[in-house]
């Protein structure tokens, strides 16, 4: 019962998720956001970490307060220190006038400090003093200002490994890793993707004004065999694009290249084209272990008439071939492959 409450309640703000690992997150939540505690938000792009830092200050005590953030890889450090603590008027060239920090305007609110692992090693003493005194200088001024943040941060860096290496300070990381909540990458959570596969389809249709689109099953079943390295993002975009460019259901044809051809074996997907372009290489390269040079050229009919998006004069030209050659070796090679599903000889 607790965990349906749980899930039907993170699932009305938009984080959906009902893998274990997804559901001690959720639980995780529910203790942390009506404290003040500094969370830790870990894991890979695209999993959701500011997702869940705006859950987290939406059921805080300073839901009414601001909820400000930033990224910390984006700047430069003298950039950084002074959106972080502000600037007086002349403490710099290009200091035309006093500026507030975002320590003094997420004052009652909550700080998001986004790629925290990328911050130099001046800005990590900075932060430390800020988080212990809880006061500041602007950058070039000397009054203290007192300053009342909630501290997240978020890192798609191993914390740990970068305190083992000495690149993070090791008082700091204990500041801020008081709650850690780590996002799994969503190939470790696979069950989840046909519910967010539909949440974001659904959510899609309707932002595009069009009737509701199933997914099928061959189009599910390669969402579901793909590894998705930008994670939960990529499956959204990949999604995003499907229902634009879809007819009246989601098929297998409207999926990227790189996640249909995923359902094949790892030497055929990647192997045969990948040395491409490398100067005095062979464009194509051989495998130590050999290949079977039939089962390559099946394979080079069957991905240009993917890259023809399945028309057979177009998908012959790119090979070189006459129609009526390549037809014939198109119907060879999509009988061998009638099962994955990869040609459309319509
Ligand atoms: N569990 C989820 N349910 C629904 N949408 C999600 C979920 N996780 C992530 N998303 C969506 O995926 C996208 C990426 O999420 P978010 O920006 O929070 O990721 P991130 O971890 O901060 O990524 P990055 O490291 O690249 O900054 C957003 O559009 C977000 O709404
Ligand atoms: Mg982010």
């Amino acid at each position: 019962m607790l965990r349906q409450q749980l899930l039907e309640r993170f699932q009305v703000e938009g984080i959906v998720g009902s893998h274990s690992r997804m559901l001690a997150v959720f639980d995780t939540l529910q203790r942390v956001s009506g404290s003040h505690a500094t969370v830790l938000i870990s894991g890979e792009n695209g999993t959701g970490k500011e997702l869940i830092a705006r859950a987290i200050h939406r059921h805080s005590p300073r839901k009414n307060g601001p909820f400000v953030g930033v990224s910390c890889a984006a700047l430069t450090e003298t950039l950084l220190e002074s959106e972080l603590f502000g600037h007086e008027r002349g403490a710099f060239t290009g200091a035309v006038s006093t500026r507030k920090g975002i320590f003094e305007v997420a004052s009652d609110g909550t700080l998001f400090l986004d790629e925290i692992g990328d911050i130099s090693p001046k800005l990590q003493l900075d932060l430390l003093r800020v988080l212990d005194a809880r006061e500041f200088r602007r950058v070039g001024g000397s009054q203290l200002i007192k300053t009342d943040v909630r501290i997240l941060a978020a890192t798609n860096r191993d914390l740990k490994q970068l305190v083992e290496s000495g690149a993070f300070r090791l008082d700091l990381y204990y500041r801020l890793n008081v709650i850690p909540v780590t996002l799994p990458p969503l190939r470790e959570r696979s069950t989840d993707i046909p519910q967010l596969a539909e949440y974001f389809v659904a959510r899609a249709c309707k932002e595009a004004g069009r009737s509701p689109m199933p997914i099928t099953t061959e189009a599910m079943r390669l969402l579901l065999g793909y590894d998705w390295p930008g994670n939960v993002r990529q499956l959204d975009t990949v999604l995003q694009r499907a229902v634009l460019l879809g007819g009246r259901v989601i098929d297998y044809m409207d999926l990227p290249i790189e996640v249909r051809f995923s359902a094949l074996p790892p030497r055929e997907a990647g192997g045969l084209a990948s040395a491409a372009g490398a100067e005095g290489a062979y464009r194509y390269a051989i495998p130590a272990e050999g290949i079977d040079l039939e089962e390559v050229k099946q394979k080079f009919i069957l991905q240009a008439m993917e890259m023809a998006g399945g028309a057979i004069a177009e998908a012959a030209e790119l090979l070189g071939l006459s129609y009526r050659t390549f037809y014939y070796r198109l119907m060879r090679a999509s009988g061998a492959q009638a099962d994955t599903g990869q040609a459309r000889t319509g």
